[in-house]
């Protein structure tokens, strides 16, 4: 064999491999979602996230959040160590990616449609989650708030 042959044999064999892999991760995309996007921990990516995908690691950021986790109505549902009108998010930092839940504040309703978990959890509550904000920077603080819980 010549190295031509094992070049296109090669070729060959990643094709192959393309193949394999590609049906369960479009499957995996129609399930529970209108096509819009991928599901993963991190929610269906058709859903803006503004461009949220870690916890801040910003100390100063923790007060900010508290006191915007009260002014923008979240306290009112959600309390951090037990369930209320909203689940206790006292350890929702430890269960959720934080780019699940810049989702989850940014469209509740787009996650309840469209992420498995948020419309499971949504079954356990008798009114569903509203959007008070789609601030990036206060997104980021409520997050490093619920991070320091
Ligand atoms: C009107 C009540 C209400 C308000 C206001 C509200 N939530 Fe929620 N929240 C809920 C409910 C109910 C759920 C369960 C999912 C659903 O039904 O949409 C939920 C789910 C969540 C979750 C997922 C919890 C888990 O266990 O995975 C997070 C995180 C969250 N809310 C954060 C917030 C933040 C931050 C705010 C303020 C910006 C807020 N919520 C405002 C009622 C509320």
């Amino acid at each position: 064999m010549n190295r031509k042959l094992i070049g296109i044999g090669a070729a060959f064999l990643l094709m192959l491999g393309f193949l394999a892999c590609d049906p369960p991760e479009t499957n995996g995309a129609a399930e529970g979602n209108d096509g819009d996007g991928e599901v993963t921990e991190d929610g269906p990516s058709g859903i803006d996230n503004a461009g949220i995908t870690e916890f801040p690691d910003d100390p100063a950021l923790v007060e900010e959040g508290e006191e915007l986790f009260s002014s923008l109505g979240c306290a009112g549902c959600h309390q951090m160590g037990r369930d209320g009108a909203g689940p206790a998010l006292g350890d929702v930092a430890e269960r959720r990616s934080a780019a699940w839940i810049a989702r989850i504040i940014i469209d509740p309703a787009g996650m309840r449609d469209q992420d498995p978990e948020a419309a499971a959890l949504s079954e356990d509550f008798p009114a569903p989650m509203i959007s008070t904000t789609s601030d990036p920077d206060q997104i980021k603080a409520i997050l490093a708030y619920l991070n320091a819980q």
